[in-house]
């Protein structure tokens, strides 16, 4: 049995651990309660049992586990920007299941897979093969959940929490590379690995519409007009990523319209 209270305020005993006036430690700790929340909505959706809804938000409360445990183990960030060098997803599993944090938020070890399936899969560009058909459902809705939540976070953030500056003339006069453009317009998530500007980190998030698995999820998203506000956030300086943006804006618009008349 699941005690989403109880691991609940287990959660807020945790962050006791971290200043959360640091800015950087306050996005992670707001983003986390809006994937609890959105994976509720997501869950409601799906018609899911009140079993599978506390699971799916207990997911959700520990999915970014690996960011803060990270910041603790040395390097001292928990910037987006590290994800070259350290998947926080295998750190989070690592902690909760290896170091046995787990059973702070859970006693009942019966969902332990269905938990390490869905927080080790969340970040990853694909979902790995093999996964049960709970493990997979689980996956999945964090999945959106979580990046559902980062359109919200990309249009109220700060600059200097998300590009490591403020220097908004700098980012304005942006390129988007050719790769990361092509990508984009095939309707393909962007491999951060690739990025080269602040401009290409900004178009891959905008991409995660690509990679919803719900419904419900583009339809959140229209809702709250969260991809022409990230869009709109940049006031866009440099001519060629102006062109490129007006295609892009026009094809992921087009993409949610199309998939919700199905
Ligand atoms: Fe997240």
């Amino acid at each position: 049995m699941i005690d989403i209270v109880k691991a609940e305020n287990a959660f807020k005993k945790y962050l006791e651990n971290y200043d959360v006036n640091d800015g950087r430690v306050k996005l992670k700790v707001v983003h986390t309660y809006g994937v609890v929340e959105i994976s509720e909505y997501l869950a409601k959706k799906l018609n899911l049992s009140k079993e599978d809804t506390e699971l799916a938000k207990l997911i959700a409360l520990l999915h970014d586990i690996g960011r803060f445990e990270q910041s603790k183990a040395g390097n001292g960030t928990l910037d987006i920007a590290d994800e070259k060098l350290f998947d926080h997803a295998e750190y989070g599993v690592k902690v909760l299941f290896e170091d046995n944090l787990i059973r702070n938020f859970l006693e009942d070890s019966s969902y332990d897979n269905i938990i390490y399936k869905a927080i080790l899969n969340h970040n990853k560009i694909q979902i790995e093969d093999g996964l049960t058909e709970k493990e997979l459902l689980h996956t999945k809705i964090v999945r959106d959940a979580d990046k559902i939540d980062n359109f919200r976070v990309k249009q109220t953030e700060s600059f200097k929490v998300l590009f490591g500056t403020d220097d908004i003339d700098y980012i304005s006069s942006q390129n988007i590379t050719e790769k990361i453009y092509k990508d984009f317009m095939n309707e393909k998530l962007i491999n951060i690995r690739e990025n080269k500007t602040c401009l290409d980190r900004w178009s891959g998030y905008i991409a995660f519409i690509f990679d919803m698995n719900f419904d419900a999820s583009l339809k959140y998203l229209k809702e709250h007009d969260a991809v022409n506000k990230c869009f709109d956030r940049i006031k866009y300086t440099n001519p060629d990523t102006i062109e490129k943006i007006k295609k892009m804006r026009l094809l992921a618009n087009n993409y949610i319209d199309k998939r919700l008349e199905k």
